[in-house]
């Protein structure tokens, strides 16, 4: 089964250019540091792409025509419209010159996942997702503890109570309609990174 997986991922799925596997979780569920580590397994290889980093990337170039609407957004933890975000993961995708995706942050709202389904359906290949489960007070006690150094404008409680129930309110149901296509592994998200990491790496090193 595994050496099916690694030539799946090394192949591309059927005619799919690229293959995706999308990461959700509230705000500090681990999304980000839990990639990290997938990026390092021996196997496939998957290039980590975090719409959030993508987003803070594309508001401090000088010039840059979304820079204040993707602040506004950042700041009051709302989703910026799917045309910016999908158009930054599908150009760094394409420049990549790679096949197999971690999308961390995305999609994150119906928006976001309308405009995926429009212009990305047909060429990336959905594996599964990836549901790191993280109560809220954990969620948000690892935030603030990561915004002592992140220098990150939305890592203040202010903004993480908009983050929350905006995870709450508009990704849940993202997750819920994937869930009902068999499509989300879950995982619980509490546990030290470590023991998190054990049972990620089941999912992408099945034997
Ligand atoms: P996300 O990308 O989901 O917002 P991060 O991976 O950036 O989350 O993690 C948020 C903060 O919590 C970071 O400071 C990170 O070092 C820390 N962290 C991540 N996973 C764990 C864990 N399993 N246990 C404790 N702290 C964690
Ligand atoms: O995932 P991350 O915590 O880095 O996201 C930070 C912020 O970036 C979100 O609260 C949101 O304002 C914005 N974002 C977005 N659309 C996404 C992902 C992130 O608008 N798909
Ligand atoms: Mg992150």
């Amino acid at each position: 089964m595994y050496q099916q997986f690694v030539k799946e991922m090394s192949s591309g799925q059927g005619d799919f250019k690229f293959n995706v596997v999308f990461v959700l979780g509230g705000p500090g569920a681990g999304k980000g540091t839990q990639c990290e580590k997938i990026t390092q397994l021996q196997g496939p290889g998957f290039v980590h792409l975090s719409a959030g980093e993508l987003l803070r990337a594309e508001r401090q170039k000088p010039g840059s025509e979304y820079g204040d609407i993707i602040e506004t957004h950042i700041q009051n933890g709302s989703i910026v419209p799917v045309e910016i975000t999908c158009a930054l993961l599908k150009r760094a995708m394409e420049t990549s010159g790679k096949q197999n995706f971690l999308i961390d942050g995305f999609p994150r709202n119906e928006n976001n996942l309308f405009g995926w389904e429009k212009e990305m359906k047909h060429v990336a290949f959905v594996k599964f997702v990836l549901f790191f489960n993280c109560s809220e007070e954990v969620c948000v006690n690892r935030c603030l503890n990561r915004g002592q150094t992140s220098g990150r404008s939305d890592d203040n409680l202010e903004s993480l109570k908009k983050r929350i129930q905006t995870y709450y309110n508009a990704t849940m149901p993202i997750i819920e309609h994937y869930k009902k296509q068999g499509l989300v592994r879950e995982i619980n998200a509490e546990r030290d990174v470590e023991e998190v990491f054990a049972d990620v790496k089941k999912l992408f090193l099945e034997v």
